[in-house]
Order: structure tokens, then sequence, then C-alpha cells
């Protein structure tokens, strides 16, 4: 009798795989045992590790002689001091050039992981399997690592593709509301760049239901998967999933400044998209109706970010180090319509400072798009 065909669905990402579907982690066993490696280390915060790590081991049974590298779950873990402590880790456990790091966790994790696999020893192998749902539809998907430095998002980072990347569903068990929510920003993302589809379909999401969500994390990572095979050096194409991005990663690290608002990265995007989708009418690349269907639709789903005029200068500051940007210039992503995008455009400092003085007014006249 021969084996039993695993049940996998593979999407090939260009510089590594994306394994999804109910033995997702048999997959990845298979994958270790014959990966030959001298180490293997499995790095996750508190969270992962408590809620995940069980799990993994009882279906990955080559991880049971793996050690397991803890960091303080948050944004703050993308920092080089982080990254330091880790490499010292693996260097005190004599950790080689075929050591092979796991990441398990969300997009902190695999975004920290992947930035310290690519520069230890000048680069050892590396596997995410992601366990939040911007993880699973985004942030493992496409090799993009880094961390955060000086307040400023993704400054430090390398290209750098895991093995492989494993999607196990059930994962999504233990993350709360907030966190579904966070991850679902990145799939209207998706949806209004790519595939009207998928953001109709989104839109009725029903967050509770893990079966329902199962099928529209699978199109949200394809189409992630799709794009970066398409362009895995983000020269052209990528940049259509930088949309929300800009003026997202401004509000986010803006939030750093004043805890008692921090913003989630994905309600950060929300409120972007909501930003950059008001530009892209008022450039006129987008129709008024499709941008106030969108507004509309973003501000039922993510609580209100709050703050003065006197603040626009010090967001459009952070905004200034984006790596999209050229020339000292903003360079944009721009909505065309539901489901398609148009990148590079560029966008003066007054029209960013606009868009933020917009989403203030909508928010203070309680959500008239
Ligand atoms: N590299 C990329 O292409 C890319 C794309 C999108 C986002 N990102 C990055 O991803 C980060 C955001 O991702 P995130 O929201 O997953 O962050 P995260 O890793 O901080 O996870 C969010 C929270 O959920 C917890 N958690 C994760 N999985 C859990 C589980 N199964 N059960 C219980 N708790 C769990 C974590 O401990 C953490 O507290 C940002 O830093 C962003 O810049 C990177
Ligand atoms: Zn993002």
């Amino acid at each position: 009798m021969g084996a039993t065909p695993l049940q996998v669905n593979e999407i090939d990402a260009g510089g590594h795989p994306v394994v999804l579907g109910d033995d997702a982690l048999k997959q990845l066993d298979h994958t270790l045992s014959r990966a030959g490696h001298t180490s293997l280390f499995v790095l996750g915060d508190e969270n992962t590790l408590r809620h995940c790590l069980p799990e993994l081991l009882a279906h990955v049974p080559a991880l049971r002689q793996a050690r397991t590298i803890s960091v303080q779950s948050g944004e703050r873990a993308k920092d080089i001091a982080v990254c330091s402590d880790i490499w010292g880790h693996l260097t005190k456990e004599a950790a080689d050039r075929d050591a092979i790091l796991v990441c398990l966790g969300g997009g902190v994790i695999s975004d920290l992981g992947g930035f310290v696999a690519g520069t230890y020893k000048r680069g050892i192998r590396w596997v995410v399997v992601p366990t939040s749902l911007i993880g699973m539809v985004d942030a493992a998907i496409g090799g993009k690592t880094g961390v955060d430095l000086g307040g400023v998002k993704n400054l430090v980072g390398v290209f750098h593709d895991p093995i492989g990347v494993y999607v196990h569903i059930p994962f999504l068990r233990s993350l709360g509301k907030r966190d579904l929510l966070n991850g679902l920003a990145e799939m209207i993302k998706h949806g209004l760049v790519r595939d009207a589809a998928h953001w109709k379909a989104i839109c009725k999401a029903p967050l509770h239901d893990l079966k329902a969500l199962n099928e529209l994390v699978q199109r949200s990572a394809a189409i992630k998967a799709e794009v970066v095979k398409l362009d895995p050096r983000e020269k052209d194409l990528r940049k259509v999933l930088n949309f929300g991005h800009t003026i997202g990663h401004g509000l986010e690290a803006h939030s750093w400044e004043s805890p008692q608002r921090m913003l989630l990265h994905g309600e950060a995007v929300a409120i972007g998209m909501i930003c950059e989708a008001w530009l892209s009418f008022r450039e006129g690349f987008l129709e008024r109706d499709l941008y106030e269907l969108i507004a509309k639709q973003l501000m039922g789903l993510y609580k209100p970010y709050q703050y003065h005029s006197a603040e626009h200068h010090r967001m459009v500051e952070l905004m200034r180090n984006d790596k999209k940007n050229k020339g000292g210039e903003f360079r944009f992503t721009m909505l065309t319509g539901i489901g398609s995008a148009k990148v590079d455009v560029p966008i003066s400092a007054l029209q960013v400072q606009a868009a933020l003085e917009h989403y203030r007014l909508l928010i203070r006249n309680g959500a008239q798009v």
C-alpha cells in the first residue's frame, strides 16, 4: 500500500512555496526531515510559544529536538538589539551555516527572524509558520524581512526567501477579534488592488467562522504570492501591495509616540487606505462613489484614530523615510478602481496633509463620508 497523498495546496511565490491545507505541517515535517541541517531553532514570542508550539511539535516530530528562542511579543521586538541577542544566542549554541531557524509567530516574528536568518553567517535557511492572520495572508510571504530603527518602520532589512511558508489555519483559534481585524486589513488591500470579487467576499467575511475564513485566506495568500512571483524585488508590480502603507506606516510610527493610542499595523493601514483612496479620487484616478464605498466599509470596521491638525507635520516627517519615495518626493500607489491600481504616482506633502485633514474631519463629523 502506498502512502496516502498529503492534503495540501501548494502555491508558488517564486522564491519559495506557500503550503496550505490540512497537512501543511506534515509537509513541513517531511521537508525538515530531508533538509540535512546541523541544528534547528524555533523562534517565537510568549503568546505563540504558549498557544501554538505544543500543536506544532505534535504535528512536526522533526522539531522535537529543536531549541526555542523567545522574544517579547509586539512591534518593539523588531529592534536591532533583539537581533543582536538572537545572533548571540545562535553563536552560543554553536549554530553553523547549516542550522535552520523556524519562525513561529505573526509578522513581527517573521520580519525579525527572517532578518536574523538572512544576516547570521551571511545567511542561513529559515522557515515560516505564520500564526496570525496578517502573517498567513501577507507578512510571511515574499521574503521581505527587517526591523525598525529610530522610530521608522522597516528601515533596515534584507530580501531573504524562506525554505517555505506553512499555513496551519487552526492556529487562528487563539487570536482575538482585534488581531483578526488587523489581518483583515491586508486582505481588504489585496482585494482593492487586485481582485474585486475578493473585496466583495471579504466585506461579508465571518471572522468567527474559521472554515469560511479558510477560503479567503487561501485567496489572499495566492494574490500576495502571485504578485511577489511576478516582481520579487519590488521593481514595479509589487508596489501595488504598498497601497495604504505610505500614510499607514506614518500613522503607525506616529502612534508609537503616544502609547495610549497605539495602532496595530493593520489598523494603521486601514486608515492609510481611507486617506490614499481619497487621494486616488482627488487625483482623478478613482470615481467618487467607489471612494465613498471603500471609506464607509473601512470606517465601519476600524476604530477611529484621533489627532490634531498640528500633528500633520510630524506625521508627514515620519513618512519621509519611506522606502517607496524617490529623490525626496512621495511616491504612492493609487487605486484606479476596485481591483486595480497604479504605482509610483508622485504626491506632494501638501496633498498628504490634505488627506490627513480629510480623515480627521471625517471622524470628527461622525463618519459622514
Ligand atoms: N514582510 C512583509 O511583507 C510584511 C507584510 C505585512 C506586515 N508586516 C509586518 O507584520 C507586523 C504585524 O504582524 P502581526 O500583526 O502578525 O504582528 P505580531 O507578530 O506582533 O502578532 C500580533 C499579536 O498576536 C500574537 N499572536 C500571534 N499569533 C497568535 C496566536 N495564534 N494566538 C495568540 N496570539 C497570537 C502575537 O504574540 C502578538 O501579540 C508588522 O511589523 C508589519 O510591519 C510585514
Ligand atoms: Zn502591511
